[in-house]
């Protein structure tokens, strides 16, 4: 049994904001906080609890922020800490809450405590990285070639598991989680809510058996960060690495003071062999994932967490669903899909107007650290065509273009010149357009969020699957009491389905059309309480 606290998450609906791409305040051609305070209210009526910020500290942003060398401060393109209470205040007084991007697993190679530390082995701060004389292993970098670097002031080797410019901490020095924790408290008093965690299973190292994660002192450290009196009970949400529920047990139960709930990663493999190559597949594999978590959390008293996206996925219509004609149909039946299973919605900007993957015929077009090395890479072995192939599909920037917000000539991101180009679909997909639309996604999720929140049944109801493996749709029912829903998702061909029980006429779907003899059309989704 979940407690009361534990299962009021569950009506959280967070909405994830990529700064740099959301809105432009200033001109100067980068989203800011300023940029995302304009939009509060528009987040509010579509039905978000809480926002999530990707990191918005100071940095050299090799990596978008993702290498902090600054905890403490706002990084100077998206603002100042007047701007970030401000942008606190805003929130709160709108009874939304703000949840941040903590990245305990590596500082920028600028931050003050690496520049001290590769001074030598004597200072404060020598051992607040992992330094080698020769490297220990042959662990790989996520951006490709050795995780590990020279640096020529120490003498020595340090770890980075990401770009050469983010090093490793290393939490097996005391004083590196002190510092965590300092930061997490900071933060705290100044107002945040909750926080994401980035890939929070890697500040455990397992030299040992040689795996850059999931350490034998995990546990231990993400307990100290959040099982603390001041900390227990805040929202958390892991980027995990976790494959199997043991794990994630160990990770998300109540009782054990750690996450509140995990990003796993496991659908995210839909509609690709690797992170670069398409693979053709269809929502049945999206399904299949999904209804396999679902199990195994709802087994254990786990909170799942729902999400199709975020700033490091393309998105998911692109590459199980349509998004070209049916872009509406698929965007819509995704959403009646996911989110209304058992769980906490997670909500990718531009997701809520069925903002699609981009494309561009030069690899100018493109900044993303990781897209970059891969290209390089790709280069050695095939066309500059076939590589740039790969990056329009794969590319974190799939995620990363500016929001288009409307049809004027830089899409209502900014009036001054974008500091990645605008999507390649800007002028077709906005949110003016679609809320022109008589087929809007955006109206599509705000009626999904406003029936979630009417009835209790969508968020904490028992799930049952109706459909079998083999349907090419998906059909299941949340139970609470005597109230039941069922929602049924159609997926690419058209279908007969039909439900063993009468119901009433939709409360939500995305086609407006009568369904009472059992046709579906592709992607057509339909919403019903069971009479
Ligand atoms: C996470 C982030 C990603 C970043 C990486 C290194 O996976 O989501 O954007 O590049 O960690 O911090
Ligand atoms: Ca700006």
């Amino acid at each position: 049994m979940l407690s009361k606290h534990y299962e009021d998450q569950l009506h959280e609906v967070i909405y994830q904001i990529y700064p740099r791409s959301f809105m432009d305040s200033n001109g100067d051609g980068i989203g800011d906080l300023g940029g995302i305070l304009q939009k509060l209210d528009l987040l509010r009526d579509l039905g978000v609890t809480a926002v999530w910020l990707c990191p918005c500290f100071q940095s050299p942003c090799d990596d978008n922020g993702y290498d902090i060398s600054d905890y403490r401060d706002i990084l100077n393109d998206f603002g100042t800490m007047e701007d970030m209470d401000r942008l606190i205040e805003g929130l709160h007084a709108r009874g939304m809450k703000l949840f941040l991007d903590l990245v305990p697993n590596h500082t920028s190679t600028e931050h003050p405590w690496f520049q001290a530390s590769r001074q030598g082995r004597d200072n404060p701060y020598s051992d607040y990285y992992y330094w080698f004389d020769e490297p220990p292993n042959d662990w790989q970098s996520v951006f490709l070639g050795s995780a590990w670097a020279f640096d020529e002031k120490r003498g020595q080797y340090y770890l980075h598991s990401f770009a050469k410019r983010q090093a490793d901490l290393n939490w097996s020095n005391p004083k590196v989680l002190k510092e965590m924790q300092d930061i997490v408290d900071f933060w705290v008093d100044r107002g945040a809510d909750g926080f994401r965690i980035d890939v929070i299973d890697m500040i455990a190292k397992d030299f040992q058996e040689g795996k850059n994660g999931f350490g034998p002192h995990l546990h231990e450290y993400i307990h100290a960060l959040f099982g603390r009196e001041k900390t227990k009970g805040l929202f958390t949400v892991g980027e995990s690495g976790v494959t199997d529920i043991e794990e994630m047990i160990r990770h998300g139960a109540e009782e054990r003071g750690e996450l509140t709930t995990l990003f796993l990663f496991d659908h995210m493999e839909c509609g690709r062999e690797d992170k670069f190559t398409r693979k053709p597949d269809s929502m049945k594999s999206l399904r299949d994932r999904l209804l396999h978590w679902q199990r195994e959390t709802d087994a254990h008293d786990l909170l799942h967490s729902l999400f199709l996206e975020n700033h490091d996925q393309p998105p998911m219509i692109s590459r199980i669903a349509d998004d070209g004609e049916k872009r509406y149909e698929s965007a819509t039946d995704l959403a009646a899909m996911v989110y209304l299973m058992k769980g906490i919605p997670f909500i990718y900007q531009g997701q809520e107007i069925g903002m699609t993957s981009a494309r561009y015929g030069t690899i100018s077009d493109f900044d993303d650290i990781e897209s970059m090395n891969a290209y390089r890479e790709f280069c050695q072995s095939m066309s500059e065509r076939e590589a740039l192939e790969k990056i329009n599909f794969g590319s974190r920037d799939n995620a990363r273009r500016p929001m288009s917000w409307d049809d004027s000539g830089k899409g209502g991101f900014t009036t001054g010149t974008p500091w990645i180009p605008l999507h390649s679909r800007h002028g077709e997909i906005s949110l003016e357009k679609d809320l022109k639309s008589e087929r809007s996604v955006w109206r599509f999720y705000q009626a999904l969020l406003r029936l979630r929140r009417e009835h209790e049944a969508l968020v904490t109801g028992r799930l049952d699957v109706l459909s079998s493996r083999e349907d090419p749709f998906l059909v299941y029912t949340r139970t609470l009491g005597d109230e039941r829903w069922v929602i049924v998702c159609n997926f690419e061909e058209k279908q007969q389905i039909s439900l063993p029980f009468p119901c009433e006429a939709p409360a939500l779907a995305n086609l407006s059309r009568k369904t009472e003899d059992g046709t579906y059309l592709p992607y057509e989704c339909a919403v019903a309480r069971v009479r």
